[in-house]
């Protein structure tokens, strides 16, 4: 089967991950309508294209706080790689370091901080923290991925409580009992509740500010009211999402929202979207309404159940040519 486009490694997944797993990567909250929109309202959008530029050379490269990538898409955290691919996180990482672009390692990864940083020594990582009830497993996730080398710290907002994601609910859906949530491992002893913290406030990134010199990057913020605030408590970075919506139903699309942020932060700190993005064309119309970079959720879970490292680099590599493609085309 020859793959084209990112719906032609949807259409494999879908085909062969176990359903259990398919409906958990695939799933939106309540009637996925927010699911739906990221995706429909990238095809609103219509550029207004450019002639006799000469596009012969162009340059796709750019920089995450300060450090190249070379091209402006990145892996947004998803957990449970090792549903898709039995390397799982690692396949991840290895991919993303070929591809010289950055990882969002989730706090609900399948391997450890560590075997994530050995698999691809020396690449571009960020690392996703869930804040939960237990501070001082948060907290010592958040000292191990900057000793690790991990160059960022993302603080997801938008999940106090997990969504209603209905075939999850149908499906009982858990990992299998070999699958670990490895940064984890211990913390269920301590803390026999839900692990995640439903009280965190803005207060706490000056917590985790206490906690680490990396840079705090806040995902999941969808307002300006919540942009400003966030570059008032001093986070380097923005990822407008919602989180693939499977979170709240019935708010706005990502792409739609990255507008009324990008004009609240007036460059103040990176603003970074995820959320539907599908195509280069996606990309780019991203970076013409203000995102520093985008990032790929659903997409990176479909190259990697396709083929593990080499699926997801597939993935990335024909992104990156159409982004290319319609750099060019838009002149
Ligand atoms: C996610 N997302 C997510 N976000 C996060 O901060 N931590 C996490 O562990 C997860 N886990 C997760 C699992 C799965 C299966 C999905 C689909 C999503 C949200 C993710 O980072 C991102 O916001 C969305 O996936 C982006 O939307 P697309 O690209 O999937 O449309």
């Amino acid at each position: 089967m020859a793959m084209v486009c990112l719906s032609d490694f949807e259409a494999y997944a879908k085909k062969y991950l176990p359903k259990i797993a398919w409906d958990f990567f695939a799933a939106g909250a309540d009637d996925c309508s927010t699911r739906d929109e990221n995706i429909l309202a990238y095809k609103r959008i219509h550029f207004r294209p450019r002639m006799l530029r000469d596009v012969s050379m162009m340059d796709i490269r750019t920089k995450l706080l300060g450090t190249e990538i070379s091209f402006p898409v990145g892996i947004a955290p998803t957990g449970f790689h090792q549903l898709a691919w039995p390397d799982g996180e690692k396949s991840t990482a290895r991919a993303a370091k070929a591809m010289n672009i950055c990882y969002i390692a989730s706090t609900y990864s399948t391997c450890t901080l560590e075997e994530i940083s050995a698999a691809a020594p020396g690449g571009l990582r960020w690392f996703q923290l869930y804040i939960h009830r237990n501070r001082a497993v948060s907290q010592h996730l958040v000292q191990q991925a900057e000793a690790l080398g991990f160059q960022g710290l993302v603080l997801t907002a938008d999940l106090p409580y997990t969504g209603k994601r209905r075939d999850d609910v149908r499906n009982g859906f858990r990992l299998p009992p070999h699958m670990k949530l490895k940064n984890l491992e211990g913390a269920f002893e301590v803390c026999k509740m839900s692990l995640l913290d439903p009280s965190v406030t803005w207060n706490d990134i000056y917590w985790l500010r206490s906690l680490t010199h990396l840079p705090i990057i806040i995902k999941g913020i969808l307002t300006k009211e919540d942009a400003e605030l966030a570059v008032r408590h001093g986070v380097q970075g923005i990822i407008v999402s919602n989180h693939g919506g499977r979170q709240l139903d019935g708010g706005p699309a990502t792409i739609d929202a990255l507008v009324e942020v990008v004009e609240a932060v007036q460059g103040r700190v990176e603003v970074y979207v995820d959320g539907g993005i599908r195509k280069g064309s996606d990309v780019l119309k991203a970076l013409a309404l203000g995102a520093k970079c985008v990032f790929i959720g659903r997409p990176a879970l479909w190259g990697l159940a396709y083929k593990g490292e080499e699926g997801l680099q597939e993935v990335l590599r024909i992104l990156q040519d159409e982004f290319r493609l319609s750099m060019a085309l838009a002149g």
